[in-house]
Protein backbone atom coordinates (compact mmCIF):
# COMPACT_ATOMS: atom_id res chain seq x y z
CA UNK A 1 0.00 0.00 0.00
CA UNK A 2 2.77 2.26 0.93
CA UNK A 3 4.70 1.37 -2.17
CA UNK A 4 1.50 2.32 -4.44
CA UNK A 5 1.80 5.43 -2.03
CA UNK A 6 5.39 6.59 -2.90
CA UNK A 7 4.90 5.37 -6.62
CA UNK A 8 1.96 8.08 -6.72
CA UNK A 9 4.11 11.23 -5.44
CA UNK A 10 6.82 10.05 -7.18
CA UNK A 11 4.41 10.18 -11.00
CA UNK A 12 3.42 13.26 -9.73
CA UNK A 13 6.52 14.92 -8.76
CA UNK A 14 7.35 14.01 -12.66
CA UNK A 15 4.24 15.02 -14.56
CA UNK A 16 4.92 18.67 -12.60
CA UNK A 17 8.28 18.67 -13.00
CA UNK A 18 7.43 17.83 -16.89
CA UNK A 19 4.91 20.39 -17.18
CA UNK A 20 7.10 23.33 -15.32
CA UNK A 21 9.77 22.52 -18.10
CA UNK A 22 6.82 22.59 -20.68
CA UNK A 23 6.41 25.90 -19.66
CA UNK A 24 9.83 26.95 -19.38
CA UNK A 25 10.54 25.93 -23.05
CA UNK A 26 6.91 27.31 -24.13
CA UNK A 27 7.84 30.66 -22.72
CA UNK A 28 11.11 31.04 -23.52
CA UNK A 29 10.74 29.40 -27.19
CA UNK A 30 6.79 30.91 -28.03
CA UNK A 31 6.54 33.71 -25.67
CA UNK A 32 8.62 35.95 -24.62
CA UNK A 33 10.14 35.95 -28.61
CA UNK A 34 6.69 36.67 -30.16
CA UNK A 35 6.29 39.36 -27.03
CA UNK A 36 9.52 41.27 -28.68
CA UNK A 37 8.65 40.79 -32.28
CA UNK A 38 4.97 42.50 -31.77
CA UNK A 39 6.63 45.03 -29.68
CA UNK A 40 8.88 45.32 -32.66
CA UNK A 41 6.32 45.41 -35.14
CA UNK A 42 4.40 48.22 -33.18
CA UNK A 43 7.71 50.12 -33.69
CA UNK A 44 7.46 49.85 -37.13
CA UNK A 45 10.10 47.47 -37.64
CA UNK A 46 9.18 45.15 -40.61
CA UNK A 47 11.12 42.24 -41.68
CA UNK A 48 10.99 38.79 -43.67
CA UNK A 49 8.04 36.31 -42.56
CA UNK A 50 9.49 33.57 -39.64
CA UNK A 51 7.89 30.14 -39.54
CA UNK A 52 8.17 27.88 -36.67
CA UNK A 53 11.14 26.16 -35.31
CA UNK A 54 13.29 27.90 -38.01
CA UNK A 55 12.62 31.09 -38.16
CA UNK A 56 14.22 32.39 -41.70
CA UNK A 57 16.76 30.51 -41.83
CA UNK A 58 15.85 27.72 -44.53
CA UNK A 59 15.38 30.95 -46.34
CA UNK A 60 19.08 32.01 -45.57
CA UNK A 61 20.35 28.55 -46.55
CA UNK A 62 18.49 28.66 -50.15
CA UNK A 63 20.07 32.15 -50.55
CA UNK A 64 23.27 31.07 -49.78
CA UNK A 65 22.83 28.29 -52.19
CA UNK A 66 22.03 30.36 -55.36
CA UNK A 67 24.65 32.70 -53.88
CA UNK A 68 27.40 29.52 -53.85
CA UNK A 69 26.19 28.61 -57.80
CA UNK A 70 27.12 31.57 -58.84
CA UNK A 71 30.77 31.44 -57.46
CA UNK A 72 33.01 33.38 -59.95
CA UNK A 73 36.39 34.19 -60.28
CA UNK A 74 35.30 37.83 -61.13
CA UNK A 75 37.73 39.88 -58.68
CA UNK A 76 35.32 42.17 -57.31
CA UNK A 77 35.73 44.24 -54.02
CA UNK A 78 31.38 44.57 -54.65
CA UNK A 79 30.93 41.66 -51.83
CA UNK A 80 28.45 41.94 -49.57
CA UNK A 81 25.33 40.68 -52.36
CA UNK A 82 27.96 37.59 -52.14
CA UNK A 83 28.88 37.30 -48.26
CA UNK A 84 25.30 38.08 -47.23
CA UNK A 85 22.55 37.50 -50.10
CA UNK A 86 20.03 37.24 -47.86
CA UNK A 87 20.44 40.32 -45.86
CA UNK A 88 21.31 42.53 -49.23
CA UNK A 89 17.90 41.35 -50.33
CA UNK A 90 15.77 41.78 -47.52
CA UNK A 91 17.53 44.77 -47.28
CA UNK A 92 16.44 46.10 -50.73
CA UNK A 93 12.56 45.15 -49.17
CA UNK A 94 12.92 46.46 -45.42
CA UNK A 95 15.79 49.03 -45.23
CA UNK A 96 18.76 49.49 -43.62
CA UNK A 97 16.98 48.41 -39.79
CA UNK A 98 14.60 45.45 -39.84
CA UNK A 99 13.60 42.18 -37.93
CA UNK A 100 14.66 38.64 -38.84
CA UNK A 101 14.63 35.30 -36.85
CA UNK A 102 17.56 32.93 -36.08
CA UNK A 103 14.91 30.06 -34.94
CA UNK A 104 13.08 31.22 -32.38
CA UNK A 105 15.19 34.26 -31.64
CA UNK A 106 14.27 37.34 -33.29
CA UNK A 107 17.11 40.11 -34.23
CA UNK A 108 17.15 43.29 -35.41
CA UNK A 109 19.22 43.98 -38.25
CA UNK A 110 21.28 47.23 -38.39
CA UNK A 111 23.13 48.52 -41.17
CA UNK A 112 22.35 51.92 -40.55
CA UNK A 113 25.52 54.14 -38.56
CA UNK A 114 22.94 56.97 -37.41
CA UNK A 115 20.66 54.49 -36.52
CA UNK A 116 23.59 52.82 -34.69
CA UNK A 117 24.83 56.07 -33.06
CA UNK A 118 21.63 56.95 -31.16
CA UNK A 119 21.43 53.69 -29.65
CA UNK A 120 25.20 53.79 -28.57
CA UNK A 121 24.86 57.33 -27.20
CA UNK A 122 21.77 55.63 -25.18
CA UNK A 123 23.29 52.56 -24.29
CA UNK A 124 26.92 52.81 -21.59
CA UNK A 125 29.07 49.84 -22.39
CA UNK A 126 28.78 47.82 -19.19
CA UNK A 127 24.73 47.83 -20.03
CA UNK A 128 25.55 46.57 -23.69
CA UNK A 129 24.47 42.26 -23.47
CA UNK A 130 26.14 39.85 -25.80
CA UNK A 131 23.15 37.49 -27.25
CA UNK A 132 22.40 34.49 -24.77
CA UNK A 133 22.09 32.13 -27.91
CA UNK A 134 25.29 32.57 -29.29
CA UNK A 135 27.03 32.63 -25.54
CA UNK A 136 25.90 29.15 -25.28
CA UNK A 137 26.94 27.47 -28.98
CA UNK A 138 30.39 29.07 -28.32
CA UNK A 139 30.91 28.37 -24.74
CA UNK A 140 33.42 25.76 -24.98
CA UNK A 141 35.58 28.63 -27.46
CA UNK A 142 34.93 31.64 -25.31
CA UNK A 143 33.41 30.47 -21.53
CA UNK A 144 33.24 33.52 -19.67
CA UNK A 145 36.09 35.85 -21.35
CA UNK A 146 35.73 38.97 -22.35
CA UNK A 147 33.88 39.09 -25.41
CA UNK A 148 31.01 37.36 -23.45
CA UNK A 149 30.91 39.25 -19.76
CA UNK A 150 28.35 41.76 -19.24
CA UNK A 151 27.79 44.51 -16.68
CA UNK A 152 30.19 44.54 -13.84
CA UNK A 153 31.44 41.38 -14.51
CA UNK A 154 32.83 42.68 -18.11
CA UNK A 155 34.00 46.04 -16.27
CA UNK A 156 36.07 43.95 -13.83
CA UNK A 157 37.29 41.56 -16.69
CA UNK A 158 38.26 44.83 -18.77
CA UNK A 159 40.40 46.32 -16.04
CA UNK A 160 42.93 43.39 -15.52
CA UNK A 161 42.62 42.33 -19.21
CA UNK A 162 43.46 46.43 -21.09
CA UNK A 163 46.50 46.94 -19.41
CA UNK A 164 48.40 43.69 -21.12
CA UNK A 165 47.72 44.87 -24.38
CA UNK A 166 49.41 48.97 -23.19
CA UNK A 167 51.51 48.58 -26.75
CA UNK A 168 54.76 49.32 -23.79
CA UNK A 169 54.09 45.68 -22.75
CA UNK A 170 53.38 44.74 -26.28
CA UNK A 171 57.08 45.37 -27.06
CA UNK A 172 59.11 41.97 -25.26
CA UNK A 173 56.29 39.87 -28.17
CA UNK A 174 57.99 41.68 -31.10
CA UNK A 175 60.65 38.88 -30.97
CA UNK A 176 58.43 36.24 -30.98
CA UNK A 177 56.76 37.53 -34.01
CA UNK A 178 59.70 38.18 -35.87
CA UNK A 179 60.85 34.64 -34.86
CA UNK A 180 58.04 32.72 -36.14
CA UNK A 181 57.63 34.94 -39.22
CA UNK A 182 60.95 34.28 -39.90
CA UNK A 183 60.66 30.19 -40.10
CA UNK A 184 58.03 30.28 -42.35
CA UNK A 185 59.85 32.70 -44.74
CA UNK A 186 62.66 29.60 -44.95
CA UNK A 187 59.96 27.43 -45.42
CA UNK A 188 58.61 29.23 -48.60
CA UNK A 189 62.11 30.09 -49.41
CA UNK A 190 62.92 26.24 -49.92
CA UNK A 191 59.71 25.56 -51.86
CA UNK A 192 60.55 28.18 -54.14
CA UNK A 193 63.99 26.57 -54.36
CA UNK A 194 62.02 23.20 -55.46
CA UNK A 195 60.52 25.07 -58.31
CA UNK A 196 56.60 25.76 -56.24
CA UNK A 197 55.72 28.93 -56.47
CA UNK A 198 52.14 28.69 -55.80
CA UNK A 199 51.87 29.46 -52.53
CA UNK A 200 48.27 29.11 -50.26
CA UNK A 201 49.25 32.24 -48.37
CA UNK A 202 45.63 32.64 -46.48
CA UNK A 203 47.16 28.65 -44.60
CA UNK A 204 50.75 29.20 -43.84
CA UNK A 205 49.57 32.85 -42.47
CA UNK A 206 46.53 31.41 -40.45
CA UNK A 207 49.75 28.50 -39.07
CA UNK A 208 51.98 31.05 -37.79
CA UNK A 209 49.12 33.74 -36.46
CA UNK A 210 47.76 31.01 -34.36
CA UNK A 211 51.30 29.83 -33.09
CA UNK A 212 52.12 33.91 -32.46
CA UNK A 213 49.19 33.94 -30.43
CA UNK A 214 49.89 31.02 -28.38
CA UNK A 215 53.18 31.74 -28.00
CA UNK A 216 52.10 35.69 -26.94
CA UNK A 217 49.57 34.57 -24.68
CA UNK A 218 50.55 31.95 -23.07
CA UNK A 219 53.72 30.28 -24.23
CA UNK A 220 54.04 27.38 -26.07
CA UNK A 221 57.80 25.85 -24.81
CA UNK A 222 56.54 23.13 -22.85
CA UNK A 223 54.55 20.20 -24.15
CA UNK A 224 50.95 20.80 -22.49
CA UNK A 225 51.30 24.74 -24.12
CA UNK A 226 51.85 22.93 -27.26
CA UNK A 227 49.03 20.18 -27.29
CA UNK A 228 46.61 23.46 -25.82
CA UNK A 229 47.49 24.59 -29.31
CA UNK A 230 46.79 21.81 -31.17
CA UNK A 231 43.66 20.84 -29.61
CA UNK A 232 42.04 24.79 -29.42
CA UNK A 233 42.85 24.65 -33.52
CA UNK A 234 40.44 21.09 -33.35
CA UNK A 235 37.99 22.36 -31.22
CA UNK A 236 37.17 25.61 -33.77
CA UNK A 237 37.05 22.44 -36.76
CA UNK A 238 34.47 20.76 -35.03
CA UNK A 239 32.52 24.09 -34.37
CA UNK A 240 32.49 25.19 -36.98
CA UNK A 241 33.11 23.38 -40.07
CA UNK A 242 29.20 21.92 -39.25
CA UNK A 243 25.78 23.81 -40.17
CA UNK A 244 24.77 24.72 -37.20
CA UNK A 245 21.12 25.69 -36.04
CA UNK A 246 22.08 28.52 -33.71
CA UNK A 247 18.52 29.80 -31.94
CA UNK A 248 16.64 26.45 -32.81
CA UNK A 249 15.15 24.74 -30.25
CA UNK A 250 16.84 21.48 -29.55
CA UNK A 251 19.33 22.66 -32.25
CA UNK A 252 22.24 20.57 -31.05
CA UNK A 253 20.61 17.41 -31.75
CA UNK A 254 21.43 18.28 -35.04
CA UNK A 255 25.18 17.56 -34.95
CA UNK A 256 24.99 15.48 -31.26
CA UNK A 257 28.60 14.02 -31.98
CA UNK A 258 30.62 17.24 -32.66
CA UNK A 259 28.94 18.75 -29.84
CA UNK A 260 29.79 15.78 -27.63
CA UNK A 261 32.89 16.10 -29.37
CA UNK A 262 33.54 20.12 -28.93
CA UNK A 263 32.56 19.88 -25.10
CA UNK A 264 35.12 17.09 -24.59
CA UNK A 265 37.70 19.19 -26.02
CA UNK A 266 36.54 21.89 -24.60
CA UNK A 267 36.87 20.30 -21.39
CA UNK A 268 40.10 18.87 -22.06
CA UNK A 269 41.02 22.34 -22.82
CA UNK A 270 40.75 23.88 -19.73
CA UNK A 271 41.99 21.28 -17.79
CA UNK A 272 45.09 21.76 -19.34
CA UNK A 273 45.41 25.49 -19.35
CA UNK A 274 44.35 25.73 -15.67
CA UNK A 275 47.33 23.25 -14.61
CA UNK A 276 49.72 26.01 -16.66
CA UNK A 277 47.82 28.55 -15.02
CA UNK A 278 48.67 26.94 -11.61
CA UNK A 279 52.01 26.07 -12.32
CA UNK A 280 52.53 29.88 -13.15
CA UNK A 281 51.27 31.33 -9.17
CA UNK A 282 52.93 28.79 -7.56
CA UNK A 283 56.49 29.70 -8.86
CA UNK A 284 57.47 33.02 -8.47
CA UNK A 285 59.92 32.87 -12.35
CA UNK A 286 57.25 31.64 -14.08
CA UNK A 287 54.62 34.32 -12.59
CA UNK A 288 57.21 37.26 -14.27
CA UNK A 289 57.32 36.24 -17.41
CA UNK A 290 55.96 38.54 -20.19
CA UNK A 291 53.46 37.18 -21.98
CA UNK A 292 49.45 37.85 -22.00
CA UNK A 293 49.09 35.39 -19.49
CA UNK A 294 51.66 36.52 -17.42
CA UNK A 295 50.70 39.98 -17.55
CA UNK A 296 46.98 38.83 -16.06
CA UNK A 297 48.51 37.15 -13.47
CA UNK A 298 50.65 40.73 -12.24
CA UNK A 299 47.38 42.73 -13.36
CA UNK A 300 45.97 40.00 -10.55
CA UNK A 301 48.13 40.76 -8.31
CA UNK A 302 48.03 44.53 -8.19
CA UNK A 303 47.17 45.26 -4.11
CA UNK A 304 44.68 47.82 -5.14
CA UNK A 305 42.64 45.03 -7.13
CA UNK A 306 40.94 44.59 -3.58
CA UNK A 307 39.44 41.60 -4.42
CA UNK A 308 38.09 42.50 -8.19
CA UNK A 309 40.51 39.51 -8.92
CA UNK A 310 40.18 36.64 -11.92
CA UNK A 311 40.13 33.89 -10.65
CA UNK A 312 41.87 30.68 -12.17
CA UNK A 313 38.87 29.07 -14.05
CA UNK A 314 38.17 33.06 -15.49
CA UNK A 315 42.22 33.40 -16.40
CA UNK A 316 41.88 30.20 -18.25
CA UNK A 317 38.85 31.77 -20.33
CA UNK A 318 40.65 34.83 -21.05
CA UNK A 319 43.59 32.78 -22.51
CA UNK A 320 41.11 30.72 -25.07
CA UNK A 321 39.78 34.31 -25.96
CA UNK A 322 42.80 35.80 -26.60
CA UNK A 323 43.38 32.42 -28.98
CA UNK A 324 39.60 32.24 -30.94
CA UNK A 325 39.14 36.33 -30.88
CA UNK A 326 42.94 37.21 -32.30
CA UNK A 327 44.53 34.77 -34.26
CA UNK A 328 41.79 34.09 -37.24
CA UNK A 329 40.95 37.97 -37.31
CA UNK A 330 44.58 38.99 -37.76
CA UNK A 331 45.80 36.28 -39.83
CA UNK A 332 42.80 37.24 -42.23
CA UNK A 333 44.04 41.52 -42.24
CA UNK A 334 47.33 40.03 -43.28
CA UNK A 335 45.64 37.72 -45.99
CA UNK A 336 43.30 39.58 -47.76
CA UNK A 337 46.46 42.47 -47.87
CA UNK A 338 48.31 40.31 -49.81
CA UNK A 339 46.11 39.97 -52.01
CA UNK A 340 45.11 43.48 -52.36
CA UNK A 341 48.93 43.83 -52.89
CA UNK A 342 49.43 41.08 -55.31
CA UNK A 343 46.43 42.93 -57.01
CA UNK A 344 47.89 46.24 -57.29
CA UNK A 345 51.80 46.52 -57.76
CA UNK A 346 52.28 49.64 -57.83
CA UNK A 347 51.12 49.65 -53.70
CA UNK A 348 53.08 46.56 -52.79
CA UNK A 349 56.38 48.67 -54.64
CA UNK A 350 55.05 51.86 -52.42
CA UNK A 351 54.90 49.85 -49.58
CA UNK A 352 58.28 48.32 -50.16
CA UNK A 353 59.95 51.44 -50.90
CA UNK A 354 58.61 52.77 -47.72
CA UNK A 355 60.13 49.57 -45.78
CA UNK A 356 63.08 50.27 -47.14
CA UNK A 357 63.62 54.04 -45.98
CA UNK A 358 61.68 53.29 -42.46
CA UNK A 359 63.67 50.16 -41.50
CA UNK A 360 66.54 49.75 -44.20
CA UNK A 361 68.87 46.90 -43.00
CA UNK A 362 68.16 47.12 -39.71
CA UNK A 363 66.86 44.54 -37.07
CA UNK A 364 63.04 45.45 -36.94
CA UNK A 365 62.34 47.51 -34.17
CA UNK A 366 58.51 47.82 -33.13
CA UNK A 367 59.04 51.70 -32.21
CA UNK A 368 60.07 52.62 -35.64
CA UNK A 369 57.35 50.24 -37.17
CA UNK A 370 54.75 53.33 -36.14
CA UNK A 371 56.49 55.50 -39.31
CA UNK A 372 55.01 52.84 -41.70
CA UNK A 373 52.62 55.24 -42.41
CA UNK A 374 51.35 54.07 -45.83
CA UNK A 375 51.00 50.62 -44.74
CA UNK A 376 48.31 51.72 -41.86
CA UNK A 377 46.72 53.13 -44.97
CA UNK A 378 46.37 49.83 -46.74
CA UNK A 379 45.74 48.17 -43.20
CA UNK A 380 42.95 50.56 -42.73
CA UNK A 381 41.36 50.15 -46.75
CA UNK A 382 42.02 46.42 -46.33
CA UNK A 383 40.06 46.15 -42.84
CA UNK A 384 37.32 48.54 -44.45
CA UNK A 385 36.70 46.44 -47.71
CA UNK A 386 37.05 42.88 -46.34
CA UNK A 387 36.63 43.35 -42.04
CA UNK A 388 37.56 39.74 -41.15
CA UNK A 389 34.81 40.30 -38.07
CA UNK A 390 31.90 40.88 -40.39
CA UNK A 391 29.44 41.87 -37.10
CA UNK A 392 29.56 42.96 -34.06
CA UNK A 393 26.47 41.12 -31.65
CA UNK A 394 24.48 43.46 -28.86
CA UNK A 395 21.53 42.00 -26.90
CA UNK A 396 19.43 44.50 -24.92
CA UNK A 397 19.31 44.51 -21.03
CA UNK A 398 17.03 47.66 -21.05
CA UNK A 399 14.63 49.16 -23.83
CA UNK A 400 16.44 51.55 -25.66
CA UNK A 401 14.26 54.94 -27.21
CA UNK A 402 15.91 55.61 -30.77
CA UNK A 403 13.84 58.99 -31.65
CA UNK A 404 10.18 58.28 -31.37
CA UNK A 405 10.81 54.15 -31.41
CA UNK A 406 11.67 51.98 -28.92
CA UNK A 407 13.74 49.22 -28.94
CA UNK A 408 12.58 46.44 -26.27
CA UNK A 409 14.50 45.12 -23.75
CA UNK A 410 15.65 41.29 -24.66
CA UNK A 411 16.09 42.19 -28.86
CA UNK A 412 19.47 40.67 -29.98
CA UNK A 413 21.46 42.96 -32.34
CA UNK A 414 22.98 41.64 -35.64
CA UNK A 415 25.10 45.18 -36.64
CA UNK A 416 26.27 44.48 -40.11
CA UNK A 417 29.62 46.06 -40.36
CA UNK A 418 30.34 44.46 -44.12
CA UNK A 419 26.99 46.66 -45.61
CA UNK A 420 28.16 49.58 -43.76
CA UNK A 421 31.90 49.39 -45.23
CA UNK A 422 30.49 48.95 -48.51
CA UNK A 423 27.52 51.57 -48.57
CA UNK A 424 28.16 54.09 -51.39
CA UNK A 425 26.12 56.74 -49.47
CA UNK A 426 28.65 56.76 -46.88
CA UNK A 427 31.59 56.45 -48.86
CA UNK A 428 30.96 57.39 -52.29
CA UNK A 429 30.57 55.89 -55.73
CA UNK A 430 34.12 54.54 -55.52
CA UNK A 431 33.35 52.56 -52.40
CA UNK A 432 34.54 49.06 -53.65
CA UNK A 433 37.73 50.36 -55.14
CA UNK A 434 40.60 49.95 -53.43
CA UNK A 435 42.16 53.18 -52.28
CA UNK A 436 44.28 53.46 -49.40
CA UNK A 437 44.93 57.08 -49.96
CA UNK A 438 41.04 57.75 -48.61
CA UNK A 439 42.90 57.33 -44.88
CA UNK A 440 45.63 59.78 -45.62
CA UNK A 441 44.76 62.55 -43.86
CA UNK A 442 41.48 61.26 -42.19
CA UNK A 443 41.13 58.02 -39.61
CA UNK A 444 37.71 57.27 -40.87
CA UNK A 445 38.73 57.23 -44.42
CA UNK A 446 36.38 59.61 -45.37
CA UNK A 447 33.49 57.81 -44.06
CA UNK A 448 30.50 60.42 -43.97
CA UNK A 449 29.39 59.02 -40.81
CA UNK A 450 32.06 58.16 -37.87
CA UNK A 451 29.76 55.01 -36.72
CA UNK A 452 29.97 53.79 -40.41
CA UNK A 453 33.52 52.31 -40.34
CA UNK A 454 34.15 49.50 -37.48
CA UNK A 455 36.28 46.86 -38.35
CA UNK A 456 36.98 46.59 -34.06
CA UNK A 457 33.58 47.54 -33.12
CA UNK A 458 32.31 50.40 -31.18
CA UNK A 459 31.74 52.15 -27.90
CA UNK A 460 33.85 50.46 -24.45
CA UNK A 461 33.17 47.34 -26.20
CA UNK A 462 35.94 47.96 -28.79
CA UNK A 463 38.52 45.10 -29.76
CA UNK A 464 41.02 45.07 -26.65
CA UNK A 465 43.73 43.36 -28.59
CA UNK A 466 44.02 46.27 -31.47
CA UNK A 467 47.61 46.95 -31.06
CA UNK A 468 48.48 43.35 -30.97
CA UNK A 469 47.08 43.30 -33.84
CA UNK A 470 48.62 46.26 -35.44
CA UNK A 471 51.95 44.99 -34.39
CA UNK A 472 51.75 41.63 -35.96
CA UNK A 473 50.38 42.92 -39.32
CA UNK A 474 53.40 45.57 -39.91
CA UNK A 475 55.94 42.81 -38.45
CA UNK A 476 54.61 39.69 -40.88
CA UNK A 477 54.21 42.47 -43.90
CA UNK A 478 57.39 43.75 -43.15
CA UNK A 479 59.30 40.79 -43.38
CA UNK A 480 57.48 39.18 -46.48
CA UNK A 481 57.37 42.07 -48.49
CA UNK A 482 61.59 42.59 -48.34
CA UNK A 483 61.48 39.20 -48.99
CA UNK A 484 59.37 38.38 -51.99
CA UNK A 485 57.08 39.48 -54.67
CA UNK A 486 53.52 38.63 -54.95
CA UNK A 487 51.02 38.02 -57.95
CA UNK A 488 47.85 36.27 -57.92
CA UNK A 489 47.87 32.71 -58.89
CA UNK A 490 46.00 32.05 -62.49
CA UNK A 491 44.05 29.34 -59.86
CA UNK A 492 42.51 31.69 -57.09
CA UNK A 493 38.90 31.62 -57.18
CA UNK A 494 37.69 34.71 -55.26
CA UNK A 495 34.84 33.96 -53.28
CA UNK A 496 34.80 35.43 -49.46
CA UNK A 497 32.18 33.89 -47.48
CA UNK A 498 31.86 33.78 -43.55
CA UNK A 499 32.69 31.20 -42.05
CA UNK A 500 32.50 33.22 -38.54
CA UNK A 501 34.89 35.12 -39.56
CA UNK A 502 35.22 36.69 -43.59
CA UNK A 503 37.66 34.30 -45.60
CA UNK A 504 38.50 33.39 -49.20
CA UNK A 505 36.11 29.99 -49.64
CA UNK A 506 39.39 28.26 -51.46
CA UNK A 507 41.71 29.75 -50.23
CA UNK A 508 44.64 32.18 -51.31
CA UNK A 509 47.10 30.62 -53.67
CA UNK A 510 49.38 33.16 -54.53
CA UNK A 511 52.71 33.51 -57.15
CA UNK A 512 55.52 34.30 -54.02
CA UNK A 513 59.03 34.99 -55.85
CA UNK A 514 62.03 35.98 -54.03
CA UNK A 515 63.08 39.28 -54.50
CA UNK A 516 66.27 40.23 -55.72
C1 LIG B 1 42.33 42.19 -37.30
C2 LIG B 1 42.26 41.74 -36.05
C3 LIG B 1 41.05 41.88 -35.17
C4 LIG B 1 39.78 42.26 -35.49
C5 LIG B 1 39.23 42.64 -36.87
C6 LIG B 1 39.00 42.24 -34.26
C7 LIG B 1 37.67 42.59 -34.18
C8 LIG B 1 36.97 42.66 -33.01
C9 LIG B 1 35.59 43.09 -32.91
C10 LIG B 1 34.72 43.53 -34.08
C11 LIG B 1 35.24 43.02 -31.61
C12 LIG B 1 33.87 43.30 -31.01
C13 LIG B 1 33.79 44.69 -30.52
C14 LIG B 1 32.38 45.07 -30.12
O1 LIG B 1 31.62 44.21 -29.67
O2 LIG B 1 32.06 46.25 -30.25
C15 LIG B 1 36.39 42.55 -30.86
C16 LIG B 1 36.42 42.38 -29.49
C17 LIG B 1 37.45 41.76 -28.85
N1 LIG B 1 38.65 41.37 -29.39
FE1 LIG B 1 39.27 41.68 -31.27
N2 LIG B 1 39.81 41.82 -33.24
C18 LIG B 1 41.07 41.60 -33.73
C19 LIG B 1 42.17 41.18 -33.01
C20 LIG B 1 42.16 40.80 -31.70
C21 LIG B 1 43.29 40.27 -30.96
C22 LIG B 1 44.70 40.10 -31.53
C23 LIG B 1 42.84 39.96 -29.71
C24 LIG B 1 43.58 39.37 -28.53
C25 LIG B 1 44.67 38.71 -28.56
C26 LIG B 1 41.44 40.33 -29.65
C27 LIG B 1 40.65 40.20 -28.52
C28 LIG B 1 39.38 40.75 -28.41
C29 LIG B 1 38.63 40.74 -27.16
C30 LIG B 1 39.08 40.14 -25.84
C31 LIG B 1 37.42 41.40 -27.43
C32 LIG B 1 36.28 41.68 -26.45
C33 LIG B 1 36.37 43.11 -25.94
C34 LIG B 1 35.24 43.49 -25.01
O3 LIG B 1 34.11 43.03 -25.19
O4 LIG B 1 35.51 44.27 -24.07
N3 LIG B 1 41.07 40.82 -30.87
N4 LIG B 1 37.43 42.34 -31.74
Amino acid sequence: MEFIWLCGIFVAMLATLCLLLLLILTLSWWVFPIQIHKKLKRNGFQGPTPSFPLGNIEEMKRKNIIKSSLESSNLTHDIHSKVFPYFSSWQKLYGKVFVYWLGTEPFLYIADAEFLKKMSTEVMAKRWGKPNVFRNDRDPMFGSGLVMVEGNDWVRHRHIVAPAFNPLNLKVMASMMVESTNQMMNKWTNQINFGNHEIDVEKEIITIAGEIIAKTSFGVEDENAKEVFNKLRALQMTLFNTTRYVGVPFGKLFNVQKNLEAKKLGKEIDKLLLSIVEARKSSTKMNSKKDLLGLLLQENNHVDRLGKTLTSREVVDECKTFFFGGHETTALAITWTLLLLAMHEDWQNQLREEIKEVVGNNEIDITTLASLKKMKWVMNEVLRLYPPAPNVQRQAREDIRVDDVTVPNGTNMWIDVVAMHHDPELWGEDVNEFKPERFMDDVNGGCKHKMGYLPFGFGGRMCVGRNLTFMEYKIVLTILLSNFTFKVSPSYQHSPAIMLSLRPTHGLPLIVEPLN
